[in-house]
């Protein structure tokens, strides 16, 4: 992949391809897929963001069994909501999602927005060596108390992106997924005007990102309208400039020669139809406590090697609640916390971290309430939330749907590490 002289990539895919094919389901119609596990080592996949019965959830050892070598596992759902969804391995998923196992899951709507395209990205993020391939050396004790394995070479739907053609005036639907297993992503699209209308695929109110930059961490999704309003014949960069110092182009937006499609921007509304997710009762919620702890201090810049580990046991590095579950998992340790079944609930991220941790609750999608205690603008959802160092996010969500689900940190370094944990809806 590097260049074009490289030898390929020896990678782990789906059917072949990573990331594995693009899914298109309709809402509301029922879908079946039976995984066939060809690997030398157990696998499940999970569906990310997808509200589903737990027992498709695809969580070893919580969920299911783990689906052996050889062996072969049935799936089966009604997605309820349309959206940009994706899946991904979630046994050894450092190592299984960061060889390749993740594709996208795009749920249509019955009456999609009018728009000229519909694009998808995602976005893979890989360490490879000067032979093309993948690094060794997944669980880096240092990298799993820091911001994680981050790579050297970002691939846009398996490939290093030059240029993505697009046409003056036309109206285009990118759907951006961040399939990175530790990469935070700050998109800057020069010279055009990004209008954000879902995130983690649900629906907001259609807004320009505050600082202009689409923030994604791992396994987050944004779907934005994008209006070519640039020159026929020029191009524009698409830049990632997350980590200060280090921002790199991820692709440029080259225009056609042709005439501009239309002389004016596309007037069709821009938001999305709703989906049937039940709204919080605020009044009622009961609140529930996520402190985020450990990772190394904030003074490993200045070479201090201060582990924050605060007593936690068995190779950890995090912990919520003072609680570290490592590896995948699974069962043996008793739920953070127990939520009644159809309980409203306030869960108040606290991170006590140097670091950023994006969120992730499996079998709900959540409303976004406060940032350090000032309301967040657009009705935003998600199953992913962001959280910056030291700060305090509040999310709402009803707890609808019965079983035990994972709540970890979708940066695979900080999972596997112990920044995981369960809760029970029953
Ligand atoms: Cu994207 Cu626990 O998963
Ligand atoms: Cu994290």
């Amino acid at each position: 992949m590097i260049g074009d002289k490289a030898p390929e990539t020896a990678v782990w895919a789906y059917n072949g391809v990573t990331p594995g094919p693009v899914l298109r389901l309709r809402q509301g119609t029922p879908f079946r897929a039976t995984v066939e596990n060809h690997l030398a080592e157990d696998t499940t996949v999970h569906w990310h963001g997808i509200r589903l019965p737990n027992a498709m959830d695809g969580v070893p050892g919580l969920t299911q069994k783990p689906i052996p070598p050889g062996g072969r596992f049935d799936y089966a759902f009604t997605p309820p909501d349309a959206g940009t969804f994706w899946y991904h391995s979630h046994d050894d998923g450092l190592l299984q999602m960061g060889r390749g196992l993740v594709g996208a899951l795009i749920i249509e709507e019955a009456e999609p927005p009018a728009v000229d395209r519909d694009l998808l990205w995602t976005i893979q993020d890989w360490r490879l060596e000067s032979d093309a391939q993948i690094a060794p050396g997944f669980n880096n004790r240092m990298e799993e108390a820091m911001a994680g394995r981050i790579g050297n070479m970002v691939t846009i739907n398996g490939f290093v992106p030059d240029a993505v053609r697009v046409r003056a005036g036309e109206r285009v639907r990118l759907r951006l997924l961040n399939a990175a297993i530790g990469r935070i992503m700050a998109l800057r699209f020069e010279g055009h005007r990004p209008v954000i209308v879902a995130l983690d695929g649900q629906p907001c109110a259609p807004h320009e990102p505050a600082d202009g930059r689409v923030l994604l961490g791992p396994a987050m999704r944004a779907d934005v309208m994008l209006d070519m309003s640039g020159e026929p014949g020029r191009s524009y960069r698409v830049v990632d400039d997350f980590y200060g110092g280090l921002s790199y182009v991820l692709v440029h937006l080259a225009y056609d020669e042709a005439s501009p499609l239309r002389p004016h921007p596309l007037d069709a509304p821009r938001r999305l139809p709703s989906n049937p997710v039940p709204r919080p009762d605020l009044a009622t919620a009961v609140t529930q406590a996520v402190h985020m702890q450990g990772g190394m201090m904030g003074g490993m810049r200045g070479g201090g090697m201060m582990g924050g580990m605060m007593g936690m046991g068995g190779g950890a590095a995090w912990a919520i609640n003072g609680q570290s579950m490592t590896g995948d998992g699974g069962a043996g340790m008793k739920p953070l916390f127990r939520i009644e079944r159809g309980r409203s609930c306030i869960l108040e991220f606290r991170n006590e971290t140097m670091w950023w941790h994006p969120m992730h609750l499996h079998g709900h999608s959540f409303n976004v309430l406060t940032r350090d205690g000032v309301p967040v603008p657009h009705d935003e959802w998600g199953d992913t939330v962001l959280v910056r160092p030291q700060e305090r996010v509040r999310v709402a969500f009803v707890a609808d749907n019965p079983g035990d689900w994972m709540l970890h940190c979708h940066i695979m370094d900080h999972q596997v590490a112990g920044l995981m944990g369960v809760f029970q809806v029953s």
